[in-house]
């Protein structure tokens, strides 16, 4: 187990497509000690979610986990730890929700995503048995967010108008920055 190097947006592999694992790789103690990085490293980085190429390795496996007061994201309920290999989102509801994202390949920033509000993901998971979850609020923003990671997006490409775009410092400061669309 280690504390891995965080990948920060410019780097090629954050834009590649991660590859999908086999049942045999995920089952191998190659990708569960990578996995244990991947809780190691994102617990120590405060965050609520890694995906693997975040440190790194293009591979299809993200991690999420919060708790209710998480420093970086506090009052956004909880989410025990979960892992998912190979995981896929099928959008059960368009209707669009706005949050303030973050991520910790795009450090002290924070910008205002619109998203699906509710979807299932299915995945395999650490016995590489089939699974599906659905989510929605805040929970089902985090998931495509992570889920984002395996295919080369970064939320900073869904900000739509960078008016919504703030350092955290400021972000903090000036409470919860009022969404441009919304001024009127
Ligand atoms: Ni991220």
């Amino acid at each position: 187990m280690a504390i891995r190097k965080i990948a920060r947006m410019g780097h090629p592999i954050l834009r590649e497509q991660a590859r999908q694992l086999t049942k045999e790789e995920i089952l191998s103690p190659q990708i569960q000690n990578l996995v244990l990085d991947m809780v190691d490293t994102m617990r120590d980085a405060a965050g609520i979610g890694l995906a693997a190429p975040q440190i790194y390795e293009s591979l299809a496996i993200a991690t999420l986990e919060f708790k209710a007061d998480n420093a970086r994201y506090p009052d956004m309920g909880e989410q025990e730890l979960l892992v998912l290999f190979n995981p896929k989102v099928t959008v059960l509801d368009e209707k669009e929700q706005a949050f303030w994202e973050g991520c910790l390949s795009v450090p002290d920033l924070r910008g205002l995503v619109h998203r699906p509000r509710k979807i299932a993901v299915d995945y395999l998971d650490q016995e590489a048995k089939p699974q599906r979850i659905e989510a929605e609020g805040f929970l089902a923003t985090v998931f495509q967010h992570e889920l984002d990671h395996l295919f080369g997006r970064l939320y900073i490409d869904l900000v739509r108008d960078t008016k919504n775009l703030s350092f955290l410092e400021e972000f903090r400061r000036y409470g919860n920055v009022k969404p441009a669309e919304e001024v009127d």
